[in-house]
Parts: C-alpha cells; sequence; structure tokens
C-alpha cells in the first residue's frame, strides 16, 4: 500500500530516535551490570529491547506503506557517568519521546492515516511506562538515598 511520503518521513524521524535509545539503555544496562546492579541492569536491558521492538514497528510500517525504512541515521546517545545522572538522561529520552510520539500521532491523524496513528499511540502507551518506572526511581533515591537505593539493586 502506496504510503504518504511525510508519513514515511516521521515514521523514519521516530525509528532514528529508538535506534538511539537501544543504545544508551544497552550501555547503561552493561553499565549497571559491570557495577554489580543486577536488578538495575535487567530492568533496563527490558526496556531496550522494548526499543527494538518499537523500532521493528516502524520499520515494517515504512515497508509496508513503500517506503525504505532509514537506519543509518546519526544516532544520539547521553551516556551519564553515574546512576542518578544515568537516570535523568534515560528521563530526558523518554520525555523527549513522548513529545515527538504525541506530534506524530496529531500529524498522521491530519494526513488521515489512522492506521499508523493506532500503532504510534500504542507504543506512546509504552514510553508512557518507561518514564513513570524511571521517575519512580528517581524519586525512591530522594527517600532513601543513593546508597540504600543502590544496595537494594545488587543480587538476584
Ligand atoms: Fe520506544
Ligand atoms: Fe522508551
Amino acid at each position: 500500500m502506496k504510503g504518504n511520503p511525510i508519513v514515511i518521513e516521521v515514521l523514519n524521524a521516530l525509528l532514528a530516535d529508538e535506534l538511539s535509545a537501544i543504545d544508551q539503555y544497552m550501555v547503561h544496562a552493561e553499565m549497571y551490570e559491570s557495577w554489580g546492579y543486577t536488578k538495575l541492569a535487567e530492568k533496563t536491558e527490558k526496556r531496550a529491547i522494548t526499543e527494538m521492538k518499537h523500532a521493528e514497528k516502524h520499520i515494517s510500517r515504512i515497508l509496508f506503506l513503500e517506503g525504505r525504512p532509514i537506519v543509518t541515521a546519526p544516532i544520539e546517545v547521553q551516556i551519564g557517568e553515574e546512576t542518578p545522572q544515568m537516570f535523568q538522561n534515560d528521563c530526558e529520552s523518554e520525555s523527549k519521546a513522548i513529545l515527538a510520539y504525541n506530534r506524530a500521532i496529531q500529524r498522521v491523524g491530519e494526513l488521515n492515516d489512522y492506521g499508523t496513528q493506532e500503532l504510534l499511540k500504542s507504543i506512546l502507551k509504552d514510553e508512557e511506562d518507561h518514564i513513570d518506572w524511571i521517575e519512580a526511581q528517581i524519586d525512591q533515591i530522594k527517600v532513601i538515598g543513593l546508597s540504600n537505593y543502590l544496595v537494594e539493586q545488587t543480587g538476584e
């Protein structure tokens, strides 16, 4: 099915963001793992995998619309040096994603592509869950302190 070129452009921009998020979260997950924060590593790796599923969905939709998926766009990765900064950076990435998805949902609606809009709405829900979890961690650190929080992240 021939898609609107602007919709394909919108999807490719979202795809680039997802590919950046995958890299950022994979690196953060490995950093947590290397510090022994296994629970944090697992959660972050799971988030990276969810972003990968989002990227797959964009690629598949672009192909369905007979467009060309662009996977060579420059990636923008913000690696933090320590846990609080890593949460902060991930929080920023998710908040940018939420803004981008909301804008894209509106744009593809204006172009009457409600199939793409449904897809984007389901991804937006995941991004909202992501930021919710990260914000909860930032709040927990404020309440119990960083060292207590990190002790809880070790072990199985
Ligand atoms: Fe995503
Ligand atoms: Fe996300």
